[in-house]
């Protein structure tokens, strides 16, 4: 068993941005599975949005973030992110994030649904930049314990105190170490979920490999309510092709000018669909692109900025240009096959503006809550900026109240007396395949309660089956995965078959209205 002050679950932006805050008051230990760099932070392309540009107001980030969030958005937390926002900027300007200047100024590039240019980035690959930076930072500070390589199973809390005790309390988690194959007890006085989504739940995904709601699914197996599972985002451009299955082409590839064109007739179709064409809100564009795929039989979409001079587009998304390039691409040239694929869990653990969960001692940071920032649909690069602000009010909350978390007590160490080696990994693979399929195809962009009820069936039937699988075998980190994916799909259709009505990312034929009023769909454990 370790014991640190805080134990923080995921080294992305949420965790690390935690882990820092906190670091002059305690020790922290941060927890990855697989690498540091494992998450969606490195992956993020686009930027970071922050009203900076005289011409901008809070009021009118607020508002875009409220209309495409569709109304879901609790405003009280948009209104807090929204203004936190510049300060969060400027600390990663210290911290030597190499944002893109324009003159002396930071240069702001644009998004869908943003109705000013508010995009600060590091060419097209910020996140690297940012994840760079903050590991940095987290490294050169004493009190700050990385440890890479461990897939937490789940949170410890009271039911694994040597004295029993049904508090709820939660004292941190058990990790497999990914080496050595053993599972030991990280406790501490708090623990921050930082743990990022559940975006493999899907068959495409442009997510990492690791986003498999583990923290969503340990929150509510402790006890945690989450809400608005069903709000999964699809990006609408997902570069198309055989081999590169998650390659993302960022949406300010739209807000610099790129147009969606249909690859045969070589129709500009985004206006027929929304005024504000491919600026439109990302559900607005994933659906139109779905449509056009499913209605003419396609494959993908294209995504054209050929149009524009070449040393600006080369010059303005390298990474993007280098990569396609080497699959025979030249988007100086010619249009980029695109389809829409999943991007972002909008939904999660519910926590207030502090990141406290339902749970004492649990926190939850970033891509793994629902804070109320991005409601029904989240709008472009509001996601990193959610996990500096609320990587830092956590840790802001849990100095605020040290003197009342009291320090662990003895905990049980991880009982692997019932269980031995699997003999049929098989059996992991086929349910990864299979829930990830059929997620994809009754549960994606468009839905049916028809469809959401074969799902929900598949789940139960698979649920027994994983379950008994987790009781009899020693935990790996694909089983932990599996476990959790199969978990978040079941939320994701409980809430899907919850909601009435089409509301942002969830669009169902049955009930394609919308309705007067914006309710969460809270689940509670
Ligand atoms: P992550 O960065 O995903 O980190 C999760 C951490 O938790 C990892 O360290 C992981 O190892 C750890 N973890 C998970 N499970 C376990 C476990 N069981 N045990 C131990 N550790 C665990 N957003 C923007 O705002 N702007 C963008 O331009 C942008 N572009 C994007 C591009 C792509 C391709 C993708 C996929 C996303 C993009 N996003 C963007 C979204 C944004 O990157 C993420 O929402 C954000 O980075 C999430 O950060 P996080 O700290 O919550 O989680
Ligand atoms: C992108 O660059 O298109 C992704 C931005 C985001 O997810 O916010």
């Amino acid at each position: 068993m370790s014991e640190y002050d805080v134990i923080i679950v995921g080294s992305g932006a949420a965790g690390l941005t935690a882990a820092i805050a906190l670091a002059d008051h305690c020790k922290v230990l941060v927890l990855a599975k697989g690498e540091l760099t494992g998450g969606s932070t490195a992956w993020a392309q686009g930027g970071i949005a922050a009203v900076l540009d005289a011409g901008d107001t809070f009021e009118n980030h607020i508002e875009d973030t409220m209309v495409a969030g569709a109304g879901l958005n609790r405003r009280e937390t948009v209104e807090f992110v929204v203004e936190n926002a510049p300060a969060s900027i400027e600390r990663l300007v210290e911290m030597g994030v190499p944002f893109n200047k324009d003159a002396e100024a930071l240069h702001l590039t644009r998004e869908g649904g943003h109705s000013h240019r508010r995009i600060v980035h590091v060419d097209d690959a910020t996140g690297w930049a940012v994840q760079a930076a903050l590991l940095k930072t987290a490294e050169a500070h004493p009190n700050i314990t990385l440890l890479p390589g461990q897939a937490c199973v789940d949170l410890i809390t009271g039911r694994h105190e040597e004295r029993y005790s049904g508090s709820g309390r939660v004292w941190g988690v058990y990790a497999l170490d990914e080496k050595s194959g053993t599972v030991h007890a990280h406790v501490g006085r708090a623990t921050i979920l930082a743990s990022g989504g559940a975006g493999r739940v899907y068959q495409f995904s442009t997510a990492p490999r690791g986003a498999t709601g583990d923290g969503i699914a340990m929150a509510w197996r402790a006890g945690c309510r989450v809400s608005n599972m069903e709000m999964m985002q699809f990006h609408p451009t997902c570069l198309f092709n055989l081999d590169v299955k998650n390659f993302l082409i960022t949406e300010a590839v739209r807000g610099e000018g790129g147009i969606l064109k249909h690859p045969e007739t070589g129709h500009r179709y985004m206006p027929d669909y929304d005024a504000r064409a491919e600026l439109a809100p990302r559900d607005v564009v994933a659906r139109a692109n779905d449509d056009q795929i499913k209605r003419s039989g396609l494959d993908y979409v294209h995504l054209d900025i050929s149009h524009l001079d070449p040393d600006f587009v080369a010059g303005h998304f390298p990474n993007i240009y280098e990569k396609l390039l080497t699959l025979g691409i030249d988007m100086t040239k010619q249009p980029i096959p695109v389809v829409p694929a999943q991007h972002y869990t909008c939904g999660g653990i519910l926590i207030d503006l502090a990141g406290r969960t339902d749970l004492p001692g649990l926190y939850a940071a970033g891509e793994c809550t629902e804070s109320g920032l991005h409601g029904a649909n989240r709008l472009a690069s509001n996601s990193l900026l959610e996990c500096f602000v609320f990587g830092e009010a956590t840790a802001k909350d849990i100095i605020a109240r040290w003197d009342q978390l009291e320090p662990p007590p003895a905990i049980r160490p991880w009982d692997e007396s019932r269980v031995t080696d699997s003999d049929e990994e098989v059996i992991i693979k086929q349910n990864w395949t299979e829930i990830r399929r059929f997620m994809w195809n009754y549960v994606g962009i468009v839905r049916t309660t028809k469809r959401l009820e074969r799902a929900q069936h598949r789940i139960n039937m698979m649920t027994h089956e994983v379950e008994d699988y987790y009781g009899h075998f020693r935990v790996t980190t694909d089983l932990i995965e599996l476990r959790n994916l199969l978990q978040c799909a079941e939320l994701i259709v409980k809430s899907a078959l919850h909601r009435k009505e089409s509301r942002g990312l969830h669009y169902t034929l049955d009930y394609p209205e919308m309705l007067p009023q914006a309710v969460d769909t809270v689940l509670v454990p």
